[in-house]
């Protein structure tokens, strides 16, 4: 039997709003934890563990607001820039935090996912990952997906890849041919034919890791979309607040999705 999550420790509600005014997937770049270490003179691995309570708190906040998708920018392409020890600490990060918070966010009927490139990520962060999604496969609940070692850009291409792929394992040359010995110029002229009326924006859309992002939301003050879900948030409404991602609680969701609210959404109309 699925839980609640526990009401914050303020007492606060969840905005009273209609379904339709709260956003379908909120897509968050937690942003700051760096930086809330250093005020406190703190290596910037502490800023991280205190990271770990926002992410709960956050995931609490969007099932109370009945948000569907929840996707989180854990790790993305361009960290494994940082010094050694700070991906070495991201990488334990991550696979403790989902070991120790699954059971938690499978007894509130949370769906883990997760969205990157396998190519690179500790295996035993992958483990970590697919045995999360694995547990969680049958739940109903908010549809939660880790962004580790994620990237926009990579995620089109993969998209654009399968997409062609597909439509290329899928043709069959009118001569009967193979595609490989014996086609004629005309077969291989079809091919691409087939192939490039394959790439479209939905099939593109279906093929990327997550629906499309109807609220992005980034902490710290920064204002940049930072390679995360570009594709699916060509349409997104965007948010910024200020504080630093260890300072956040879901009333800051909260106040996301009622500035998401207000907003008119045109769509290029
Ligand atoms: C950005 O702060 C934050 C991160 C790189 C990591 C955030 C990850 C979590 C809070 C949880 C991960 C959990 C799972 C389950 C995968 P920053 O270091 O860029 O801060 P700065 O901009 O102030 O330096």
């Amino acid at each position: 039997m699925a839980q609640t999550p526990p009401p914050h420790r303020s007492g606060a509600v969840v905005p009273d709003l209609p379904l339709e005014a709260v956003p379908n997937h909120v897509a968050v770049v937690m942003d700051g934890n760096g930086r809330w270490a250093r005020q406190r003179g703190l290596p910037r691995t502490e800023g991280h563990r205190a990271g770990e309570e926002a992410l709960v708190e956050v995931v609490a906040g969007a099932i109370e607001a009945k948000v569907r998708w929840l996707s989180v920018y854990a790790f993305s392409t361009e960290n494994w820039k940082r010094s050694p020890s700070e991906v070495r600490f991201l990488m334990g990060y991550s696979r403790r935090v989902l070991r120790q918070r699954r059971d938690l966010f499978n007894s509130w009927n949370v769906r883990i996912g997760w969205a990157g490139q396998r190519q690179r990520l500790w295996p035993s962060v992958i483990k970590e990952l697919d045995d999360a999604a694995h547990l969680t496969r049958g739940n109903t609940g908010l549809n939660l997906t880790l962004c580790v070692n994620y990237g926009g850009r990579d995620d089109i291409v993969a998209a654009a890849r399968a997409v062609l792929g597909e439509a290329a394992r899928q043709f069959s040359p009118a001569s009967g041919k193979s595609q490989t010995r014996g086609a004629s110029p005309g077969d291989a002229a079809a091919l691409v034919e087939t192939m490039m009326a394959s790439l479209t924006e939905d099939s593109i859309s279906q093929r990327v890791a997550t629906p499309d992002v109807d609220l992005f939301w980034r902490t710290s003050g920064e204002q940049r979309l930072s390679n995360f879900l570009i594709w699916q948030a060509a349409y997104a409404e965007l948010v910024f607040s200020d504080k630093l991602w260890p300072d956040v609680d879901r009333r800051d969701l909260w106040d996301g999705i009622v500035q998401y609210s207000s907003r008119q959404r045109r769509y290029g109309a």
